[in-house]
């Protein structure tokens, strides 16, 4: 019996120790490169480009988190991934909390003058989302409406231009996460919702009763990855998503989150 105790007790003991010698090797690095850590900050209510699927695992997985690990692993960095609010990923850089945002975000001139951004890696067009029974389909239709958009994002732009200089009078709420602006849509809340055509895609699909439009006036949006200003990294990173595009990495991944016939 004391055999069998001393016996555990070691082997508990052995295993304590291996795990902690683990450790301390990679994050004291003597002798060996010292792999420094990036801060990646994200909205993970983004799918495709970062999400959570709950019924899998807490990870945050999608096209931008691929695409950051990628570029990290190239440059030698180890990779951490902050989810938090998009409204306050600017800041976030700002503050030095974090250091660059793969979050789908768009480069627009309000934006650069607080971060830099990298080249653009994917675009995208704007979408109304509405109940197919609304009979929305145009902005104009969005007159006497509720609008839902994400706080912070260049939607609420979108929406306050509708507002302001094309004098269509509608009515702006906003939310942190899209899957609540959705939620508010389909149970009459709002009457529709400005969602970028590749995030609004899944959930047209998911459900039937929804319908989306595109805007045809306003510009293109472009996801690129934000930096604090003056970082070396956008140099860095820069050059490594030239060569993604380059040698069809990224096209890999487009098809792997957005499908075949989204290059
Ligand atoms: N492209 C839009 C913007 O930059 C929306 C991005 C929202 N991203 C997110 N992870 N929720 O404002």
């Amino acid at each position: 019996m004391k055999k069998w105790l001393m016996m555990v007790v070691s082997a508990v003991l052995l295993a304590g120790l291996l795990s902690a010698c683990g450790t301390s090797d990679k994050s004291s690095g003597d002798g060996g490169k010292e792999e420094k850590v990036l801060k990646m900050g994200t909205s993970a209510d983004y799918k495709p480009f970062e999400y959570i699927d709950t019924a899998k695992s807490d990870n945050i997985i999608g096209f931008d988190v691929d695409i950051a690990k990628a570029i990290t692993k190239k440059l030698g960095y180890k990779l951490q991934i902050q989810d938090m609010e998009f409204n306050g990923l600017v800041t976030a850089l700002q503050n030095k909390q974090i250091d660059f945002v793969l979050a789908g975000m768009t480069p627009n001139e309000e934006r650069k003058k607080s971060v830099d951004f990298s080249d653009i890696y994917y675009s995208a067009n704007h979408l109304i989302i509405s109940k197919k029974d609304s009979g929305i389909k145009t902005k104009e239709d969005l007159k006497g409406k509720t609008v839902g958009v994400q706080l912070g994002s260049i939607q609420e732009g979108i929406a306050q231009d509708l507002k302001n200089k094309e004098k269509i009078n509608l009515k702006i709420e906003s939310r942190n996460r899209i899957p609540e602006l959705i939620q508010e849509v389909t149970a009459g809340r709002y009457d529709a919702a400005i969602i970028e055509d590749t995030v609004a895609k899944g959930y047209l699909k998911n459900d039937k009763k929804l319908a989306g439009y595109e805007i045809p006036v306003v510009e293109e949006a472009g996801s690129a990855i934000a930096f604090q200003k003056g970082s070396k990294l956008t140099k860095e990173f820069n050059a490594e998503l030239k060569k993604m595009k380059e040698n069809g990495e990224l096209d890999k991944l487009i098809v792997k989150w957005f499908g075949a016939d989204a290059k």
